[in-house]
């Protein structure tokens, strides 16, 4: 299993120096301390509380830049996964750049077009597409959808045939390779629900095309997430290149290859997967081809532009425990997949020194609210902060409010100035739409 690394890895840490230096969009200043583009990280902390995410806008710009600039030449369209962090200002940000999206509900969908995205730039994916969700994108003239079974092919077409329209449809085959990654986040293999069995996919494919209301452009697959070395892409496309090579034979037209995400980022102090090795992958496999390619990265345009800021409320256990007002709920990826997340102090003072192993833990009553296992971090004090680093995909998507924890604000810097771009959600908030049934006994003790 090569990543992501788990949190108690016996690899060490790497320095905060080292950290630093590896994510030129941070900077560690004498004074400001730790300064992501432009702005002092300790003003936003000052100014909302902690905890508080914190997203850059400017990085995830220049990441999507130099993603595009990697797979020029290839006729390739980059439509954004905003699973990974659905922000309306994100969604903003990243269409301006060019991308389209990538959804898998008609929550993400209602998201995209809120934010100002084009039907016809939306893919919609997702192995459990609901009628509503059918009809809503057939509405919404998605400009493709993914297909992950023959039952939901039966769905789109009658849908579709019912409002009188054709839906452009990708067949999502299942390549049976191994991404190489956390098992909860692998989706390729033979034996994960994603997808069509390849055996099956031509058979399927030549069905689509006799269906009223569909007609089928191309395929689609994904083998996971956080990958970091091409091998897994290479065996995956060259299964999707020999695909379209079986179905142009059989007399059908291929035009689009939907070539999945899973660009993994480099979550300690080594590069991620460069993106002209990606780049190579899927020209060895498609150059030749005359295909339109697509892909949906999520992690790798927003995960290094985002942090969690958080305080640190007191140490404990001869100061072996280090209790930060973050939890499991704000951040859930280290307690889920024992995932690695660098964690470094804001201010430079405490970002020197020597090195202690601690156990870095939020407030929430379960062992497993862990974010480091014997994690070196210089000497911290209550009331300190620090910065959980590559925070922006998969973070604020994926927080809940249990223990009544409120959904922590969220701001945007784009260079040097900084905006709110949600509030910090407060008690009241969370019972606001909860409502108590007479029958249930009026004269309880206010
Ligand atoms: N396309 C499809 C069909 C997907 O299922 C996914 C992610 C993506 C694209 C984007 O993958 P990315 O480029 O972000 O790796 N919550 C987990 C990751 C789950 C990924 C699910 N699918 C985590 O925190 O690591």
């Amino acid at each position: 299993m090569a990543s992501p690394a788990p949190l108690d890895t016996s690899e060490p840490d790497p320095t905060v120096a080292d950290l630093i230096a590896a994510r030129p969009h941070l900077s560690m200043h004498a004074m400001d301390g730790l300064v992501l583009e432009d702005v002092p990280l300790s003003a936003i902390a000052d100014a909302l509380g902690t905890p508080v995410w914190v997203y850059g806008a400017g990085t995830m710009r220049g990441r999507l830049a130099g993603l595009t600039a990697a797979l020029d030449g290839l006729n390739v369209h980059v439509h954004y996964a905003v699973k990974a962090n659905d922000h309306l200002a994100v969604l903003r940000l990243l269409a301006g750049g060019g991308a389209g999206a990538d959804v898998v509900s008609i929550g993400e969908l209602r998201r995209a077009r809120h934010a100002g995205i084009a039907g016809r730039d939306i893919v919609f994916s997702g192995v459990g597409k609901t009628h509503a969700e059918i009809r809503a994108a057939l509405e919404a003239g998605v400009g493709q959808l993914n297909v992950e079974s023959a039952a939901e092919l039966a769905m789109i077409s009658a849908a579709a045939s019912a409002l009188g329209v054709t839906a452009r449809v990708a067949l999502r085959i299942n390549p049976d390779v191994d991404a190489g990654t956390h098992a909860k986040i692998t989706t390729g293999r033979a034996d994960n629900k994603f997808g069509i069995p390849f055996d099956d996919a031509a058979a399927l494919y030549a069905h689509a095309a006799s269906l009223p209301g569909v007609q089928p452009v191309g395929i689609a697959l994904h083998i996971g997430s956080q990958i970091l070395s091409t091998a897994p892409y290479r065996a995956a496309y060259a299964r999707a290149a020999e695909m379209v090579r079986t179905l142009r034979a059989q007399g059908q037209t291929v035009s689009v290859v939907d070539c999945g995400g899973g660009l993994g980022i480099g979550y300690r102090d080594t590069p991620g997967l460069p993106p002209a090795a990606f780049a190579g992958a899927l020209r060895a496999a498609f150059g030749g081809l005359g295909v339109e390619l697509m892909v949906e990265p999520g992690r790798w345009l927003v995960g290094p532009a985002g942090l969690l800021l958080a305080s640190v409320v007191l140490t404990k256990g001869d100061e072996r425990f280090v209790v930060l007002d973050a939890a499991m709920n704000d951040l859930v990826r280290p307690a889920m997949y024992d995932a690695y997340h660098a964690i470094v102090p804001l201010a430079s003072g405490n970002a020197v020194g020597p090195v202690r192993n601690v156990d870095i833990v939020g407030p929430v009553c379960e062992s497993g609210d862990t974010f480091a296992r014997g994690r070196a971090l210089p000497a911290v004090a209550a009331g300190d902060r620090v910065a959980i680093l590559d925070a922006g995909a998969y973070g604020a998507v994926m927080s809940s409010t249990y223990n009544a924890r409120g959904l922590a604000p969220i701001a945007l810097v784009d260079g040097s100035r900084w905006a709110v771009i949600r509030p910090r959600q407060e008690p009241e908030d969370l019972w606001r739409n909860e409502s108590i049934p007479d029958f249930i006994t009026p004269d309880v003790v206010t």
